[in-house]
C-alpha cells in the first residue's frame, strides 16, 4: 500500500527542487475580512471530543488551500463567503486557472457558483470590497500564502496511476506529495494541515513522514476531511452538506486541531452534521462512500440488462425498489454507467488497497463493479449500430451531452469517450457534439489529447468528429441521435416537464421567523428572487460589486454568443425543428432515460421518430 511507506528525506528534498509543484506562484483570495455576519445558531450536536482543551482553543484566521481545481475552489469560496472573518486563499500551479478564478469567467461551471465567488472575492457592497489580491505579488504567493495560513487545505488531484507499479488501480500521489513537500517547507509551526482531496487509506502517516523529515521536532497537526461534493451540484453541496467528517489523531493536539476546523464549518453547517473520526476512517470513508455510489449504479445497470431483454421496465423496478427505505430511490437512475474523475478513480483505489492487504476475493468482488460499468456503454454502443443495420456508412450521428454529467463543464472522464470511439470504427459520415454547459474548444481538446494518449484504440484515419454550439446545427441532417447526458434541456418541453423542472427548482426562504438575516437566508432570498424573474443570473438585491475582467486570451470571451454563467442552451430544444431536419428513419437513443416515459417516447413516435431507451424494449 504505497501512502503508508517511509521515504527518505533526500527523496523530497530532490522532489522539492526538481518536479512542478502543484503550488506554484499563483493565488486567488477572499476578500478582505467583511463585517461579522449573524450565522445559524445551532444546537451542540457535534459533541466534541476535547471540551476538556477548551481553553486552548485554536481560532482559524486564515486558510491557504493549496489546489483551486473542482473541489478546492468551490469549497475555498464557501468558506470565504461564510466566514468573512477568515481570510481564504487558494493557490495552484496553473497560472491561467487562477487568472480565471480572478477574473468574470470563472475556470469551473457550477450553478451559483459565480455568485458566490462575487460576494467572496470582491467582497458585496454591503461590506467592505478591498480585495487584497490586487496587491498581492505572485512570485511568493504561494510560499506567502502557506506560511501565513493557520490551516491549509490539500486539495489537488489524485488521478489513478497510468505506468509503473499499480497503474491503473492505485492512487498517483505526484502532486500531493508535491503539495505535501510545498507546505513542509513553508508552514509556520503548528499549523493545521487537512486532506481535502480523495486519498489512500493510511496517507495521513506520509504526512506526517514528510512534515517530519524536512522540519524535524517541529509540530503540525494532521487532519483528514474529505469533500463529498459532487460536480453539478457543487455549490448545494457544500451549503446544505448531509455531513462534514472530520478525521483526527485522538490527542489533545489532535482533538484541539478538528475543533478548531468544526468551528470553521459550524459557520453554515449544523454541528450535528460535523462527524469527528479517526484520521484513518476518514480517509477510508471517502473511497468507501464513492464505491458504494459505483456499486449501486452497476447494480440498477445489470438489471437494465435485463429489462430491455426480458419487456419489464426499468423505471418501474427502480420505482418499486427504491420505495423500500433500506434501499432508498437516490443514485438508482440506469444509464450509459458512470463517468467522471471520481467514482472509477476510488473502486479501482479500493480494488489496489484491498490486493495490497492480501484480500484477493475483496479486490475481485470490487473490480466487477468498474468492469459492469465498462460492458453498459459498449452494450449501449452496439445497440445504436444493431438498429441501424449493423452498418453507420454514410450516416451522420449525433451525439447531445458530452460532460459525464448534467450541469457541468468538466470534459474529462467521460462516458461518451468511449461510446465515439466505438462507434468511429464503424465509419460513419460524421459524429457531430453539441452539450450546453461544454465549451466547444474544451470539447475538442479533451478528444484530441484522448485520441493522442490511446493511439492504439483510435483509428488514426476515422471520420470526422465534430464539436458544434448550436444543437440544431449538430442535429440537421442526422440519421441517429444520442442521448449522453441529462440535460434538461434535451428534455421534451411538453407541460409534464416544465413543470416538474419549476418545481424541482423553487426554494422556499423562512425569512422573516428571525430577527436578522443569516448568509443562508440571504442566498434563499437570492435564488429565490432569481426564480420569480425567471433569470439564471442576475443581482436582484443589488449588492454585487464590479467584477474583474478577463484576460485577453480567456477562452470563454473568445467563444461568440455565450452566457456568464456558462454554456446553457438558451432555451430548450425543440424536438419538433429537430426531427424536421434529420434523416428518415430517424432514431433517437436515449442513454440517460430522459425521454423514457411512456407518454413522452410516444410524442417522439408522433415525430416519427424511434426511441431506444436503456432499460426498455424499443418502441418500434
Ligand atoms: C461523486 C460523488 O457523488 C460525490 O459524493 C463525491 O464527492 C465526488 O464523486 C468526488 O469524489 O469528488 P461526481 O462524480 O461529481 O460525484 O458525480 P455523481 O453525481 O456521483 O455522478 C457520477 C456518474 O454517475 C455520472 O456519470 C452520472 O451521470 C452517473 N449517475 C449518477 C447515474 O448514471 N445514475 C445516477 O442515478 C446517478
Amino acid at each position: 500500500m504505497p501512502p503508508a511507506g517511509h521515504p527518505d528525506e533526500s527523496m523530497y528534498q530532490d522532489m522539492a527542487s526538481s518536479s512542478p509543484t502543484t503550488p506554484d506562484d499563483h493565488s486567488f483570495f477572499s476578500s478582505a475580512p467583511r463585517a461579522e455576519r449573524q450565522v445559524d445558531h445551532i444546537s451542540p450536536g457535534y459533541s466534541s471530543p476535547s471540551s476538556q482543551f477548551a481553553d486552548a482553543h485554536r481560532s482559524v484566521r486564515n486558510i491557504c488551500c493549496v489546489g483551486a481545481g473542482y473541489v478546492g475552489g468551490p469549497t475555498a469560496t464557501v468558506i470565504a463567503y461564510q466566514n468573512p472573518h477568515i481570510r481564504v486563499t487558494a493557490v495552484d500551479r496553473d497560472a491561467q486557472r487562477i487568472r480565471r478564478w480572478n477574473s468574470r469567467h470563472l475556470p469551473i461551471n457550477e450553478p451559483g457558483l459565480r455568485d458566490m465567488v462575487r460576494i467572496a472575492r470582491d467582497g458585496s457592497k454591503g461590506f467592505s470590497s478591498a480585495n487584497e489580491a490586487d496587491g498581492g505579488s505572485l512570485d511568493v504567493e504561494t510560499e506567502r500564502c502557506i506560511a501565513e495560513a493557520d490551516l491549509v487545505f490539500i486539495a489537488v488531484n489524485t488521478p489513478t496511476k497510468g505506468s509503473g507499479v499499480g497503474a491503473g488501480a492505485a492512487t498517483d500521489m505526484t502532486a500531493f506529495e508535491a503539495a505535501v513537500c510545498e507546505i513542509a517547507r513553508h508552514a509556520r509551526a503548528g499549523t493545521i494541515v487537512v486532506e481535502k482531496s480523495t486519498v489512500p487509506c493510511r496517507t495521513a502517516q506520509l504526512v506526517q513522514d514528510m512534515l517530519a523529515a524536512h522540519r524535524p521536532g517541529v509540530r503540525f497537526d494532521i487532519l483528514s476531511s474529505p469533500e463529498f461534493l459532487a460536480a453539478g451540484t457543487a455549490i448545494q453541496d457544500l451549503l446544505r452538506p448531509d455531513r462534514v467528517l472530520i478525521g483526527s489523531s485522538p490527542t489533545p493536539s489532535g482533538r484541539r486541531a478538528a475543533d478548531a476546523l468544526a468551528d470553521v464549518y459550524a459557520a453554515w453547517v449544523p454541528r450535528a452534521r460535523i462527524i469527528g473520526t479517526n484520521v484513518w476512517s476518514a480517509e477510508l470513508a471517502k473511497v468507501v462512500a464513492n464505491a458504494m455510489l459505483a456499486q449501486r449504479l452497476s447494480s440498477i445497470n445489470s438489471i437494465s440488462a435485463i429489462c430491455e431483454a426480458t419487456g419489464a421496465d426499468i423505471d418501474e423496478v427502480v420505482a418499486a425498489v427504491g420505495s423500500d427505505a433500506r434501499v432508498g430511490a437516490r443514485f438508482l437512475k440506469p444509464g450509459i454507467g458512470f463517468g467522471g474523475s471520481c467514482l472509477k478513480k476510488d473502486v479501482l483505489s479500493l480494488v489496489y488497497l484491498a490486493e495490497s492487504l492480501g484480500l484477493g476475493h475483496v479486490a475481485e468482488y470490487w473490480r466487477h463493479v468498474v468492469s459492469m460499468n465498462e460492458q453498459q456503454r459498449d452494450r449501449f454502443s452496439r445497440r445504436v449500430v444493431r438498429c441501424l443495420n449493423n452498418t453507420l456508412v454514410g450516416k451522420k450521428i449525433t451525439i447531445l451531452g458530452f460532460a459525464f454529467k448534467a450541469n457541468t463543464s468538466d470534459v474529462r472522464e467521460s462516458p461518451t469517450m468511449d461510446i465515439i470511439r466505438t462507434l468511429r470504427d464503424e465509419n460513419p459520415l460524421e459524429i457531430a457534439i453539441f452539450d450546453p454547459c461544454c465549451n466547444p474548444a474544451a470539447v475538442r481538446q479533451e478528444i484530441e489529447a484522448t485520441m493522442k494518449r490511446d493511439q492504439n484504440t483510435w483509428k488514426a484515419n476515422g471520420c470526422p468528429v465534430i464539436i458544434y454550439s448550436d444543437v440544431y446545427e449538430a442535429c440537421a441532417a442526422s440519421n441517429a441521435i444520442l442521448i449522453t447526458t441529462e440535460c434538461y434541456e434535451f428534455k421534451i418541453t411538453w407541460q409534464a416537464y416544465s413543470i416538474e423542472r419549476e418545481s424541482s427548482k423553487r426554494f422556499y426562504p423562512t425569512l422573516f421567523a428571525r430577527r436578522k438575516l443569516t448568509e443562508m437566508d440571504i442566498i434563499a432570498l437570492h435564488e429565490s428572487l432569481l426564480q420569480l424573474s425567471k433569470c439564471e443570473e442576475g443581482d436582484p438585491l443589488r449588492r454585487f460589486v464590479e467584477e474583474p475582467l478577463c484576460a485577453e486570451d480567456c477562452p470563454d470571451c473568445e467563444l461568440v454568443g455565450t452566457r456568464a454563467g456558462g454554456y446553457r442552451a438558451e432555451a430548450d430544444v425543440d424536438w419538433r425543428k429537430i426531427s424536421h431536419h434529420m434523416k428518415k428513419p430517424r432514431w433517437l437513443f436515449d442513454g440517460k432515460g430522459i425521454i423514457a416515459p411512456k407518454e413522452i417516447a410516444s410524442k417522439m413516435a408522433s415525430l416519427g421518430i424511434h426511441v431506444e431507451s436503456i432499460g426498455r424494449q424499443g418502441n418500434l
